[in-house]
C-alpha cells in the first residue's frame, strides 16, 4: 500500500506540464484484456500501430487474459498513472464486468479514465458448418432439440460473446451449454473444428471465416444490416426481433494520468481513425467508426456511464452468477 502511494506521489511529481510536453519519451504498453488473434487484440494492433506512428514511440501489446477482461482492467487501474500504461476494452470489460463481478479490486467507472472511444461492431450468430440449419428459425429449433449436445463458445462471463449469448437465449428461448475461452480468437478456431457448435461473436472476428466458408452466419445483431456483410439478415428480419447488441471499444488510462497526456493520446487515436487506410481495414470487418466529437474523453466518459445505466437492469435480470 505504502509502495503504491509512493509510486503515485512520484507519478504526480513527474507529471507537471514540462513532463507532459516531453511525453512520450519511451514505449507505451497497451494492455489487451483477451487472447492474441481475437477482435480486441486486432483492434489494438490496427489502431495502436497508427497511434504509435503519431506519437513517435513503439506500442507494446500486453495480452492479460482471464475473467472476461477484469484481471487486465485491475492491472491497468493499479499501473502508474504516467501515460506509459494504457488499456483497450469494450462494452463487456468496461461496463458489464462492473455489474457482474462483485469483488473487483478496482472501481470500474472511477479508477480508470477514458482516453478515446473506438469503433463498434455488431455480433454475428455463427455456427460450425456441421450444424444442419439453413436459417435462424431452423437453427433455434435445432438448438432446442439438441440442447444437451450443443455447446457455444464465449470469452467468459461478461465478455461481448457472453452478452450476445444472453441476449440470444433470452429472445429465442434456447439454453445451450457455454464454454469459456480466454478470447474469441481461440474460440472461433474451435468453432471451425466443430469442437463447439455456436458463437454469438463480434463481426470483426467471425466475418473473415464466414467469407472463407469455414463457418456459417445466420444473423447480425444490429438494427440495420452491416454494410460489410449485406447478405446476412438482421435477427429481426430472420424472425427474432429484440436481439440487438453492438459492441463498442475504447481506450482508458489509470486515474491520475495528467490531462495533457490524455489529450495527446486522444489526438493520436483521433488521427488514427481519420486515416483512410485504417478506416478501410476496420469498415471491412464491420466496424462503425465514431466521429472525432464522440471520441473526446468527456463525451466518451458520459457515453460509458449511460451504457452502464442502460445495461445494469438487463444484466441484473439475467441473474448471471460468478462463482
Ligand atoms: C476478444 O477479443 O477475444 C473478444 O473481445 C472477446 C469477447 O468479449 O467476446
Amino acid at each position: 500500500m505504502l509502495r503504491r502511494s509512493a509510486l503515485a506521489l512520484l507519478a504526480v511529481a513527474l507529471s507537471g506540464p514540462a513532463f507532459a510536453q516531453a511525453y512520450p519519451t519511451k514505449p507505451i504498453t497497451l494492455i489487451v484484456p483477451f487472447a492474441a488473434g481475437g477482435p480486441t487484440d486486432l483492434m489494438a494492433r490496427i489502431v495502436g500501430e497508427r497511434m504509435s506512428k503519431e506519437l513517435g514511440q513503439q506500442f507494446i501489446i500486453d495480452n492479460v487474459t482471464g475473467a472476461a477482461g477484469s484481471i487486465a482492467m485491475g492491472k491497468l487501474a493499479h499501473a502508474a498513472p504516467d501515460g506509459y500504461t494504457i488499456g483497450i476494452g469494450h462494452l463487456g470489460t468496461n461496463v458489464v464486468n462492473g455489474i457482474i463481478y462483485k469483488n473487483l479490486n478496482y472501481d470500474l467507472l472511477n479508477d480508470l479514465v477514458p482516453i478515446a472511444r473506438l469503433p463498434s461492431n455488431p455480433l454475428l450468430v455463427v455456427t460450425s458448418n456441421q450444424v444442419p440449419a439453413k436459417d435462424l428459425k431452423e437453427l433455434v429449433a435445432y438448438l432446442k432439440a439438441n440442447a444437451d449436445k450443443v455447446s457455444g463458445g464465449t470469452a467468459g462471463l461478461g465478455s461481448a460473446s457472453h452478452i450476445g449469448a444472453l441476449a440470444f437465449n433470452a429472445v429465442t428461448g434456447t439454453n445451450y451449454q457455454l464454454v469459456p475461452y480466454r478470447g474469441t480468437g481461440p474460440a472461433v478456431q474451435d468453432l471451425i473444428a466443430n469442437q463447439i457448435q455456436i458463437m454469438i461473436d463480434q463481426s470483426s472476428n467471425s466475418l473473415p471465416h464466414v467469407r472463407a466458408g469455414k463457418i456459417r452466419a445466420y444473423a447480425v445483431t444490429s438494427k440495420e444490416r452491416s454494410t460489410a456483410a449485406p447478405d446476412i439478415p438482421t435477427a429481426a428480419e430472420a424472425g427474432f426481433p429484440g436481439i440487438e447488441v453492438v459492441i463498442w471499444h475504447g481506450l482508458w488510462a489509470p486515474k491520475g494520468t495528467p490531462p495533457e497526456i490524455i489529450a495527446r493520446l486522444n489526438a493520436a487515436a483521433v488521427a488514427a481513425l481519420q486515416d483512410p487506410e485504417i478506416r478501410r481495414k476496420l469498415e471491412d470487418l464491420g466496424q462503425d467508426i465514431p466521429t472525432p466529437e464522440q471520441m473526446q474523453p468527456a463525451a466518451f466518459g458520459a457515453f460509458q456511464r449511460a451504457e452502464f445505466a442502460k445495461w445494469k437492469p438487463i444484466i441484473e435480470k439475467a441473474n448471471v452468477k460468478v462463482e
